[in-house]
């Protein structure tokens, strides 16, 4: 039976892999790297291709939907955890690679529950990686938290309101997610005078990172899906 690996490839930058990490993708038979859009490389993939050897190992790109919908999500996680299975059963060892940690807002998840219900036999193990948050705060030179302090991560899907209530309840909120209510969200956090006091890093860790604290460049800019806001 071959172990089924969650690797956290960390941000985007080959440089903040886990030795561990590292040393995994380089000896496992397969990885599998998720994509939501077809068009698009998938990340992760782009993170540690340099660590694989494709003469020997076996590299399969699988297709995630982008939706909330569970009824077409659910098939999804089906396959690919059915997919891994497969591969794991047959003697081979399998590395599910996922940005940031993989217990961290991550496709992994779902696969683990899957994985567990119906392959109970199979060993797993968990890789955890640098969450997209520290890099952020790490680039941008911002605490998160000291002392007493108390932080909480919103994927802002979750709605402005529940925004606009950790706002006035934790020392820092962190948005994950923000595109889709990108304007509604600068408009709260100029409403509630957090112009000072927000940070917006995209694709941190990548060639295309970028990290802005001018909240005028903030309200001007276009984010893409790999993009967070930390306020104070
Ligand atoms: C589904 S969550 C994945 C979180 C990931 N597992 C982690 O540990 O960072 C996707 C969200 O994480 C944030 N994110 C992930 N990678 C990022 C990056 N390189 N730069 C900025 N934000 C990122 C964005 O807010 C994005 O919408």
């Amino acid at each position: 039976m071959g172990t089924i690996y969650a690797v956290g490839v960390g941000p985007g930058d080959p440089e903040l892999l886990t030795r561990k990490a590292e040393r995994i993708l380089r000896h496992v038979d397969v990885v599998l790297a998720p994509v939501s859009n077809p068009t698009e490389a998938s990340v992760a993939l782009g993170t540690i291709r340099e660590f694989i050897d494709e003469s020997r190992q076996e590299i399969i790109v699988h297709q995630f939907p982008m939706t909330s919908d569970r009824a077409r999500l659910i098939p999804a996680w089906q396959e690919a955890a059915a997919l891994i299975a497969g591969h794991a059963e047959a003697g081979r060892s399998v590395a599910f690679i996922t940005i940031g940690d993989p217990l961290f807002y991550s496709t992994f998840i779902y696969l683990l529950r899957l994985l567990r219900e119906q392959w109970p036999q199979l060993p797993i193990e968990i890789i955890p990686g640098i969450s997209s948050i520290n890099a952020a705060a790490s680039v941008a030179a911002l605490p998160l938290v000291e002392a007493d302090e108390k932080m909480v991560v919103i994927p802002a899907t979750a709605g402005i309101e529940q925004i606009k209530a950790a706002l006035s309840t934790y020392e820092t909120v962190v948005l994950l997610k923000v595109k889709p209510l990108f304007a509604a969200i600068i408009e709260l956090l100029r409403t509630t005078g957090r112009e000072q006091r927000t940070v917006f890093v995209e694709r941190v860790g990548s060639s295309r990172q970028k990290v802005l604290t001018n909240f005028n460049e903030i309200a001007a800019h276009s984010p893409d899906y790999l993009s967070l806001m930390i306020i104070k």
